[in-house]
């Protein structure tokens, strides 16, 4: 009844919210909406009798009841993972929590988003810079955590760069840095404008001339050539970048579907870990979170998730975004909304600790068999699903998975 009362008086704000214009993913309904009661996202009915067109009970996706707030689609290509994270976003902000959706191929798009795009193209005007600083805790977390990712990115992007280059590109870095005027001794630069990677390229072009410490011009040249080809790119070099502020009251979504393939997979992750710096920042949620808009800060949904995870390099690496969102994301309040085709697409970190999971139509028996053990379900069973957003679920709260229809809409 209490929880009738809370649902109705949530409702009568909405109502009072949307006679003012104000709608799911507007700022104002972030900031006026604070249902108390858990997130309990409509999935669907479970379809659990023989009886085909017999739908039976509804069936939810309660984050709070779970271990954590991560929710994993799998299925073939026209299976319904992309009908199903649209869904699951509207019904997010609607409750509302801020949500980050990172869209690869441009078709997650609902009403109430705020989009973004980044592109070498001249609509897209903003940009995200690796080398920005959004930790305001810098007391705990210092210049060289930045670089350190800045250079694995490079690290995987360029297997062929050695140690010696990677030292090379870390002393640029350090040296653009000093040219903005932050010094990793003096904490009270490091709030100044970051510099960006064309400073750091103007650096290693001045050395590869004048020639720097002991190191060849050969080298150097090498050094150079490898960040440009990684981060050229003029969506790492614009002046404005995303209001990283902005994302914890609003939903936006990163359009990258016009980004060339070979970086789409860095921006991403730039951006994530940009996002991921900014949270973990904040300092740790409540223990106890009087709510789940204090248990989530943020939601981030990721279709095709494997441009993400199979871009270059190891998926279980301990330093990969998605690995390091999944395994320490909670804490500092971020939920994961994750989709792919196979489970081969992650590494063993998401795998283990991604609290719901909604398997869908495999393509063929070889993808069946993989999915097949992750959801403990027959493949024969994964098999037989129709698709058209079929799928068996299974969730923290109810850990066998059940057979379920998502609806659309
Ligand atoms: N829940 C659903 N109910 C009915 N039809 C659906 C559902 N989900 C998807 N479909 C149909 O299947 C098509 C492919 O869905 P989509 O979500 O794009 O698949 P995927 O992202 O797995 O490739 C959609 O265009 C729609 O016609
Ligand atoms: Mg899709």
């Amino acid at each position: 009844m209490k929880h009738l009362m809370e649902q109705m008086k949530v409702c009568t704000s909405r109502m009072a919210l949307a006679a003012l214009d104000i709608f799911p993913g507007n700022q104002y309904y972030f900031e006026r909406i604070n249902p108390r009661f858990p997130m309990c996202i409509d999935m669907g009915y479970r379809r659990d009798t023989e009886d085909e067109e017999e739908l039976t009970e509804p069936c939810s996706w309660e984050p709070s009841a779970c271990s954590n707030g991560s929710l994993l689609v799998l299925g073939a290509s026209g299976s319904g993972k992309t009908e199903t994270l649209k869904k699951v976003g509207r019904a997010v902000i609607h409750h509302p929590i801020p949500l980050l959706i990172i869209d690869f191929h441009g078709d997650i798009v609902f009403p109430g988003q705020t989009s973004f795009l980044l592109s070498s193209g001249f609509d897209s005007c903003i940009g995200v810079n690796p080398l920005e600083l959004p930790s305001l805790n810098h007391r705990l977390i210092g210049l060289r955590d930045q670089w350190l990712g800045v250079t694995a990115m490079l690290k995987r992007a360029c297997p062929h760069l050695s140690q010696n280059q990677l030292a090379i590109i870390t002393f640029a870095i350090g040296q653009a840095f000093r040219n903005a005027g932050i010094e990793e001794a003096f904490p009270w630069t490091w709030s100044n404008q970051a510099p960006r990677l064309v400073d750091v390229l103007d650096v290693l072009r001045k050395w590869g001339e004048d020639g720097f410490d002991c190191f060849s011009a050969a080298s150097i040249r090498g050094c150079y050539n490898a960040v440009t080809s990684v981060f050229g790119h003029p969506v790492f070099n614009r002046f404005v970048g995303l209001d990283l502020n902005r994302l914890q009251n609003a939903c936006t979504r990163i359009d990258l579907s016009h980004v060339d393939e070979s970086i789409r997979f860095l921006v991403a992750e730039t951006l994530l870990r940009l996002v991921f710096a900014k949270l973990r920042g904040l300092g740790p949620i409540p223990v106890n979170p009087a709510s789940d808009k204090e248990r989530y800060r943020l939601m981030i949904l990721i279709d095709e998730a494997k441009i993400l995870t199979c871009g270059k390099g190891d998926p279980d690496s301990r330093d990969r975004i998605l690995n390091v969102l999944i395994t320490e994301g909670r804490k500092f309040g971020i939920g994961l909304i994750l989709a792919s085709q196979m489970v081969d697409h992650f590494g063993q970190d998401v795998l283990s600790n991604v609290a719901s999971l909604l398997v869908m139509k495999p393509m063929d028996a070889r993808e069946a068999k993989r999915n097949a053990a992750t959801v403990q379900v027959p493949y024969e069973d994964l098999l037989a699903l129709r698709g058209r957003g079929e799928g068996y679920f299974k969730t923290g709260g109810n850990p066998r998975a059940v057979k379920l229809q998502v609806t659309m809409g």
